[in-house]
């Protein structure tokens, strides 16, 4: 049993990375057609894991089921980043007791990812919830097959709080076979001071340029049409190895495979170079989409949170994207109520955000996380006052991304078909280049395929269009 512990979580050392070629071959039969329920909450890292959890359980026979009661094994796959997801936790394993108490007996209750770091977390499993039977943490999933197989009527945890390492290898479930995630990076050094990540996922560790481009080769050779490059800090990427390429240089690199369309999350103001500015320009491609962060308009307030950057250097870099790849859409994630965020710090978020006029935002309250810097800090702001700044300012994010959408109004614009429309089975649903959403009539037979649409109506946060 290994158990979680912040302050190994917070270490940085200049010790190398393993990287760690996998060679694990499962010929198990105890879970020969038993039934899976895998539940994932939280960013596309977790979303990445969770593709890696199914194909793991799948090793070993289990197929997947997607209710509870069918369920011989389930796994919630769980997201630390606000205080919500711990209700979302409570509420799952509420419902996973109750099915093994009544229904179930043998039900195997699975608890990962990066919830499964936390320390209060875990603990509370151990004294709470003992009819969890198995907890892994972010850096522990290569060991999921082993932890059921070995399973011995007792809780078992294995939680490293290490600074990770790499594995290769990895056999992936794909949620679709059209776009693929590709992990280039794992963990996070930033340490912004509002952010569990770098305790929940280990130093930053990129992985070898020739293990992704030979990943990339491999799914265009599988048919797929688009990759999207993975990391907490994508522009950061190489930058704690020698002799590797640089974010731009990779770009380059994935751009000549010849992947049709390439995209990245999550990139980082700080680490924003002209190369990659000018990459992205050049390549046809790579997406004209940045997703980059704000987090605050205040200057004061994002030193506060350590992010490295101020208002000013913020919107030098937002006016270089626009300026050198015009057609480029720019979405941002912003927190509001950071501790003591004054009216004059939330104005200048407003500010900024109506200078940028953002294609789309994903907006928070700040939400205190133990053991993170912020959380010490003494806030004098109420809830109220939160919650108000918070629905001013999607009221300024929502007129921009209807504005962003309404100038597609009649155009004809590349979308690449992924699926049949979950709010209308008559229509297909796909992204244009710069990510917008589109709800598609005409294009049935057009899954898997870049196709022309004039778009024929606008939304804040999607657009209709018909097949051309
Ligand atoms: N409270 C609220 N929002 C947070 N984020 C990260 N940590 C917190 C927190 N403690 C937001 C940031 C980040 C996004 C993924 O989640 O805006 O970019
Ligand atoms: Fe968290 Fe900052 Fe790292 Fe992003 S860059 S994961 S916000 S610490």
């Amino acid at each position: 049993m290994k158990l979680p512990n912040l302050n190994e979580a917070r270490k940085r050392s200049n010790s190398e990375v393993d990287y760690i070629y996998l060679n694990q071959n499962y010929n198990e039969n105890t879970f020969k057609g038993q039934k899976y329920f895998l539940r994932t909450y939280g960013c596309q890292m977790n979303v990445h894991d969770g593709e890696e959890i199914a194909a793991r359980l799948e090793s070993l026979g289990l197929i997947v089921t997607d209710t509870i009661e069918e369920a011989d094994v389930v796994i919630l796959n769980t997201c630390a980043i606000r205080e919500n997801a711990h209700d979302k936790l409570y509420g799952f394993l509420g419902r996973c007791k109750h099915e093994k108490e009544k229904n179930n007996p043998n039900l195997i209750i699975g608890i990962c990812g990066c919830m499964a770091q936390e320390e209060g977390v875990v603990n509370d499993l151990i004294k709470k919830h003992p009819y969890v039977d198995i907890v892994f943490g972010t850096h522990n999933i290569h060991e999921l097959q082993d932890l059921l197989i070995k399973r011995n009527g007792k809780q078992n945890i294995e939680v490293y709080s290490c600074e990770g390492n790499v594995y290769e290898n990895v056999s992936y479930k794909r949620d679709s076979n059209i776009k693929a995630w590709v992990n280039i990076q794992y963990g996070c050094d930033k340490f912004c001071t509002y952010c569990i990540v770098p305790y929940t996922r280990g130093k930053q560790r990129s992985r070898k340029s020739k293990e992704i481009i030979k990943e990339v080769e491999c799914l265009v050779k599988n048919g797929y049409k688009e990759v999207t490059l993975l990391g907490q800090n994508v522009n950061a990427y190489g930058k704690e190895l020698d002799n590797e390429l640089s974010f731009a240089e990779l770009l380059k690199k994935v751009s000549e495979t010849g992947i049709e369309r390439i995209r990245f999350v999550t990139s980082h103001p700080w680490d924003f170079t002209d190369d990659m500015i000018n990459t992205i320009s050049e390549c046809s491609n790579i997406m004209p989409y940045i997703h980059l962060p704000l987090q605050s308009g205040s200057s004061r307030i994002l030193k506060l949170m350590g992010r490295r950057y101020t208002k000013e250097e913020y919107l030098e870099l937002y006016n270089k994207i626009r300026n050198t790849i015009p057609n480029c859409s720019i979405t941002t994630d912003i927190i509001v109520g950071f501790p003591n965020e004054s009216d004059e710090d939330f104005n200048e978020t407003l500010e900024v955000a109506e200078y940028c006029k953002y294609d789309s935002a994903f907006t928070f309250i700040y939400s205190p996380r133990e053991g993170t810097p912020a959380a010490k800090m003494d806030d004098k702001i109420d809830m109220e006052t939160k919650e108000k700044r918070l629905h001013r300012l999607n009221e300024v994010i929502n007129k921009y991304s209807l504005e962003a959408n309404k100038k597609y109004l009649n155009k004809i614009v590349p979308v690449l078909i992924e699926g049949i429309s979950e709010k209308d089975p008559n229509k297909v649903f796909g992204y244009t280049d710069t990510m917008k959403l589109v709800n598609v009539s005409n294009a049935q037979d057009k899954i898997g395929k870049i196709i022309n649409v004039e778009i024929t109506d606008a939304k804040s946060f999607s657009l209709d269009g018909k097949a051309i």
